[in-house]
């Protein structure tokens, strides 16, 4: 008896620990599998690190100062930050003019600062990405003050050098072509001292690298290097479709209005178009070449997969579509769409054109949407009317996080933050509102600081912001809009939450529906086994009524389940029969 007590103990233990151990593999397992794809369905929150948090008093956000606001992104359910550059730079296009590559500029801290940010927001599961500028360094990175100092240094080859068109001993001459700067006028500038001109896609202080020098390459697969080594989860790739230039150096092509006459633009230039300069097939090598040093980080650990994402500015999807390699030779596993987000105006039929095109033209890969960063006017200056912001809002980011993929979103675009243009052009800090003053004010009316509370400062420094904070501080801010259940920062949660947890969210396929409809925009979330996800947007000041059943999506009218709904209101009792207020959002599942 007692033997055989021992032996059915035995087994039981045995049992427990064969399922113990089955259990431990299915988790890690599933943990390594999470690792690996964890940007699939992501949230990523971009933070520009000059307007988030001030934890010294100078004025200027800093790597503390994130780490102090880590709760506020884990509250929102943010997989992963991308920083903007943090790097030593002179700062005249604000980080993006970096003068080294491997070190924190000290306005923003120190590699101690950010060893520290990366390991807090890992307790929270938030990876950090960096910024990865390729196209171009400060004219104050050691390589180019070689690359200047003779024509013969061995660093003269790492920029792109070029003799002026009819230059005599005495006379420069002319620029070697037409091309001109994104921030205005000639991109050559002309050096005295090697009697050259230099190339810049943007600033004069950006000389453009030069990627037919592979030596460039090695450099900055090094760089790739050293920041993954130190934890981060991958790059944001700056200006990526600018890497290289037609190598004939042939002019590029002034656009002209229907009456034959050259256009002007913000910076009074001849507006040109730059294919010569944008977008040129040879980037693909290099993200490949790229890609192959990322992957060599195996994702079993914290932060999982390395991820590329692209700054990705194209003209259709064929050409997005190519940003992603094959699966032989990857590129970018998120390079943005930036189809969708930067249609700037309520379209219906463009917004359902945009979508399909990346739910259905872009292979298995995983859509990233984005719709505001630090580089254009907020959400409210492009898809605002005045009156109804706060619905359009909640709209579009119905859009960005109900969709299938990833999903990219703005620090304060969860709050309702304004864009907030200068007044005067004496106040304008980026340089392309001073080139630009009146027509273009530049990028500083959506770089304001993080409005945290209604306080002065907005809870952002306690010294003098280096940008004014806005006055709508007073109602537009974190700590009121975390207290309110009926916030954009709660609906934004509500979202993330949704997309987080319901596997047809997750992962459902984007299908449009109600195809004609000119007002509201709507599409189904489908998986095989489980009931589809209906949403609607109406992007009108009117109240509509949208019937989804029927038509292309084998919908029956019938019961839905509300899942979410702006404003609130009653729920509706059929599939054929859904209405929404002016701007309403309604998602729901088919019961
Ligand atoms: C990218 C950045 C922008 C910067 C430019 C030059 O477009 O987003 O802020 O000015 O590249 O680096």
């Amino acid at each position: 008896m007692h033997w055989t007590k021992s032996i059915a103990a035995c087994a039981l233990a045995l049992i427990l620990g064969l399922m113990a151990t089955a259990a431990r593999g299915q988790s890690a397992q599933s943990n390594s599998e999470n690792l690996k794809d964890w940007w699939k369905n992501a949230v990523i929150y971009e933070i520009y690190p000059r307007s988030f948090q001030d934890s010294n008093g100078d004025g200027v956000g800093d790597l503390n100062g994130i780490t102090q606001r880590l709760d506020h992104l884990k509250e929102l359910g943010v997989d992963a930050i991308w920083l903007s550059p943090i790097y030593p730079s002179p700062q005249a296009d604000f980080g993006y003019d970096i003068s080294d590559y491997e070190a924190i500029d000290p306005l923003y801290g120190t590699l101690a600062d950010f060893d520290r940010l990366v390991a807090e927001a890992k307790k929270r599961n938030i990876r950090v990405i960096m910024d990865m500028v390729m196209n171009h360094t400060s004219d104050e990175h050691k390589w180019f003050q070689e690359s200047r100092s003779s024509r013969d240094n061995p660093y003269r080859d790492w920029y792109v050098w070029k003799d002026g068109k009819g230059e005599t001993s005495t006379d420069k001459g002319e620029p070697p072509n037409n091309w001109q700067s994104d921030f205005g006028h000639s991109a050559w500038e002309w050096d005295a001292k090697t009697r050259q001109y230099y190339y810049h896609k943007f600033y004069i202080k950006q000389p453009d690298l030069n990627w037919n020098n592979h030596k460039v390459h090695e450099a900055f697969k090094d760089i790739i290097r050293f920041w993954l080594d130190r934890g981060v989860a991958g790059f944001r790739f700056d200006a990526i479709t600018t890497l290289f230039e037609d190598p004939q150096w042939r002019d590029d092509e002034v656009l002209k209005d229907k009456n034959g006459q050259p256009f002007k633009n913000a910076y009074g230039d001849i507006a040109l178009n730059d294919t010569m300069t944008n977008n040129l097939p040879e980037v693909h090598s290099v993200m490949q070449e790229m890609r192959v040093v990322a992957d060599q980080y195996k994702p079993n650990e914290f932060p999982g997969a390395r991820v590329f994402i692209g700054e990705t500015y194209l003209p259709n999807i064929a050409e997005l579509a190519k940003q992603y390699g094959t699966p032989e030779h990857p590129e970018f596993q998120l390079p943005m769409d930036t189809q969708v987000g930067f249609i700037n105006k309520l379209d219906v039929a463009q917004f359902r054109e945009k979508l399909n095109d990346v739910e259905t033209r872009i292979g298995d890969n995983v859509p990233l949407l984005v719709f505001d960063n630090h580089d254009n006017p907020r959400l409210d200056a492009r898809y605002g009317d005045t009156l109804h912001n706060q619905e359009i809002e909640r709209a579009i980011a119905t859009i960005l996080l109900a969709s299938r993929g990833t999903s990219l979103f703005y620090y304060g675009d969860e709050i309702g933050m304004k864009t907030t243009q200068p007044e005067r052009v004496e106040d304008v800090k980026d340089p392309v509102g001073r080139t630009g003053w009146p027509r273009d004010k530049g990028r500083d009316g959506e770089r304001t600081p993080m409005q945290w509370d209604d306080s002065i400062n907005a809870g952002f420094t306690t010294g003098t912001p280096w940008l004014p904070v806005p006055p709508t501080n007073a109602t537009v801010n974190a700590r009121a809009a975390s207290d309110d259940p009926y916030s954009l920062l709660n609906w934004y949660k509500e979202l993330i939450q949704l997309k987080k947890t319901n596997p047809v969210m997750a992962h459902g396929a984007n299908v449009m529906l109600d195809p004609g409809n000119p007002k509201v925009l709507s599409w189904m979330r489908q998986t095989a086994g489980a009931a589809p996800i209906v949403v609607s947007v109406n992007f009108s000041a009117e109240p509509q009524t949208v019937n989804l059943s029927g038509g292309n999506s084998g919908l029956k009218a019938g019961s839905v389940k509300t899942l979410m709904k702006s404003p609130a209101g009653s729920d509706p009792s059929s599939l054929d029969h859904i209405e929404l207020p002016a701007f309403g959002v309604y998602i729901g599942q088919v019961q």
